[in-house]
């Protein structure tokens, strides 16, 4: 838009749009303000108690009045409604094929953790022109995920994953705040997101690549769990095979369907219970106290990999 200096800079290609949605709200607003303040001053002198305008001809009912201030502020409220809806939902639905990175938000920092391995605290690279797929939870209370340059907010709930995408439009670096009160130290859970060229980014990627891809990570929890005792194909059956499950539509035992998203995948290692899938009994204990956030990720990303699904990163 401009560069009026109380702006945070826009660098995401949705930030534009919603600055364009700020100025015509306020604008629309300063416009009603300004004709009902200067009717109202106008009026309040000119039939001042004293003065000698006439009263004669005053109305009482007009329909074509009535009719004009309901279907104007209507019609306009409704062009709002449309309008920023359609961005609200191009801003929520992330596209497919967008690169996905794990946050976790902790009393008081943020974890990032990149498919290929990379592990972040507080800081998340990103490539430019890329749509990048947040995928969130929190370990303790609720965050909230805010990137101002981009204009994204996104609350980060205990106990399920939210998600939320942007696609960066400018390199450099810009501000990470925590945006919901979580305690003590809130006002520091503070990071920065670094944009770099593309060339730059895979750079950055392998620079610091040491440890394993999540997935490759997610594996050896898998069988350090023990999961493939009962989730192979050729383990008996006790479990779901997990082959090609991410993606795909589950029925459950009660007849309700569910996407295998990565939420379910998440539900299933935490809370086995919550949703069984038709045909087996529930005798999954949960690893609620025995994974991390961060291994459930990996866990996650294993399972994602197992479905034949290219996961996040490259694509
Ligand atoms: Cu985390 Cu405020």
């Amino acid at each position: 838009m401009w560069n009026f200096p109380l702006f945070p800079e826009a660098a995401s290609t949705v930030a534009n749009q919603i600055d364009a949605i700020y100025w015509v709200l306020v604008s629309v607003s300063l416009f009603f303000g300004m004709v009902i303040i200067v009717g109202l001053a106008y009026s309040a002198v000119r039939y001042r108690k004293g003065s000698k305008a006439s009263r004669a001809g005053a109305m009482n009912d007009s329909l074509i009045l009535e009719l004009s201030w309901s279907i104007i502020p209507l019609t306009i409220a409704m062009a709002i409604f449309t309008w920023s809806s359609k961005v609200f939902i191009d801003m929520h639905v992330a596209p497919a094929g967008a690169m996905e990175v794990y946050v976790v938000g902790k009393q008081w920092m943020w974890k990032i953790q990149h498919p290929e391995g990379n592990k972040e605290i507080n800081e998340l690279h990103v490539p430019i022109g890329k749509p990048v797929k947040l995928i969130m939870t929190s370990q303790d209370v609720i965050h909230s995920f805010y990137i101002p340059a981009f204009r994204i907010k996104q609350d980060v709930l205990p106990g399920r994953y939210t998600t939320q995408w942007f696609e960066a439009t400018k390199a450099g670096e810009y501000h990470l705040f925590c945006a919901e009160y979580c305690g003590t130290s809130h006002s520091g859970m503070v990071g920065r997101v670094v944009v770099m060229e593309q060339a730059d980014y895979q750079n950055w990627l392998s620079g610091r690549l040491g440890g394993d891809m999540m997935a490759g990570s997610g594996e050896k929890l898998f069988a350090q769990f023990g999961c493939q005792t009962c989730h192979r194909q050729d383990s008996g059956q006790r479990g779901p095979a997990l082959d090609g499950l991410y993606g795909s539509i589950v029925t459950l035992s009660n007849g309700d369907k569910v996407a295998a998203d990565a939420d379910y995948l998440r539900e299933s290692i935490l809370n086995p219970g919550a949703k069984v899938v038709r045909g087996y009994q529930l005798l999954m204990p949960t690893y609620k106290s025995q994974l991390t956030p961060e291994q459930v990720n990996e866990l996650v990303e294993y399972v994602k990999l197992l479905g034949g699904i290219k996961t996040g990163g490259q694509q």
